[in-house]
């Protein structure tokens, strides 16, 4: 079984994530990160999802802010709390003593995975205090970018143009980086079917992810016509457990950090030429959604927590 540190934003589907995580892998922590809503925000959501686990896992919580940007939010899509009402929840867990950058320098071995799906600031501020680290960790997989079109402008996704400068830090480091964007993440959508299984189900986290996807469904909707929603961030989490599942081929990918119209874009060098650059990423090109979407609906159907 493949061990991990989630580090996140939750976020609807950071929150679903966390779930997959502790059900598919050994999950070792959990970071937070200013994102979708605030720093306080975040923390508090994970705090409430590894509550809900009943798990004895720390959660340490990270940068308020991105490294150069002033923050931007997601409450369009995941609701003024982060989790669609469902972080408005009692909880009684604090997070831990350790901030996110220590933990994330002090916990890892080679074995681990650093999985992030939010900006990717107490990262960035991993490495650069010590560039050493990228050599300690198994690697990285991202949920971030795209190939083609993003969805905060045409062609940044919103993970990396929250903090732009931060991916630059990231995807030059050395370290070993799966990367599932926008054009991965798109086709693994959930549907009213998936809620109608999920409603059916008797478990604490169906009755938990139910509401909440119901909600990003309606979201999504309004947003974009249509009912249904990308789950993004279990993906990554699935491309360090199932890689099996994917199909991944290595580019280079930079980011974009001074364009008026890019900025936070992931150039993803897809040259078929031998001038194109050499690739420092894994970039996950199409998903076997027959096989994962049951993983996760398994996961939240759950009765018994591990
Ligand atoms: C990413 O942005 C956030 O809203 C989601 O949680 C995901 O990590 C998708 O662009
Ligand atoms: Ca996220």
């Amino acid at each position: 079984m493949e061990s991990m540190i989630v580090d996140c934003d939750p976020g609807v589907d950071d929150a679903i994530a966390i779930i997959l995580a502790h059900d598919l892998a050994i999950l070792k922590g959990v970071t937070t990160v200013s994102g979708n809503v605030p720093i306080e925000a975040t923390t508090r959501n994970a705090l409430q999802v590894i509550a809900l686990l009943d798990a004895d896992i720390q959660v340490c919580k990270g940068a308020a802010r991105p490294l150069k940007n002033p923050p931007v939010h997601s409450n369009h899509v995941h609701g003024t709390d982060g989790l669609g009402g469902a972080g408005l929840l009692k909880n009684t867990r604090s997070p831990s003593h350790v901030d996110a950058v220590d933990f994330l320098l002090e916990t890892p071995t080679r074995d681990d995975w650093i999985v992030a799906i939010g900006p990717l600031t107490n990262l960035a501020q991993a490495i650069e205090r010590d560039p050493t680290w990228v050599s300690r960790i198994k690697g990285i997989s991202i949920m971030g970018g795209s190939t083609g079109y993003g969805n905060v402008t045409s062609a940044a996704e919103f993970n990396i143009y929250s903090d732009p400068e931060a991916a630059a830090r990231v995807f030059e480091c050395g370290a070993r980086i799966r990367m599932c964007g926008l054009n991965l993440t798109h086709q693994f959508q959930v549907t009213e079917v998936f809620l109608r299984a999920l409603a059916q189900a008797e478990g604490d986290l169906a009755q938990f992810a139910e509401p909440m996807l119901r909600f990003l469904l309606g979201r999504m909707e309004e947003l974009t016509g249509r009912r249904s929603a990308a789950l993004h961030d279990p993906c990554a989490v699935l491309a360090a457990t199932h890689p099996q599942l994917f199909e991944f081929e290595n580019l280079s990918v930079r980011i974009e950090l001074a364009g008026t119209l890019t900025r936070g874009m992931t150039v993803c060098d897809q040259r078929t030429t031998r001038r194109r650059d050499f690739p420092n990423t894994e970039v996950a090109q199409s998903i076997d959604v027959g096989k994962a979407m049951p993983l996760l609906l398994n996961t939240l159907c759950k009765n018994e927590r591990k």
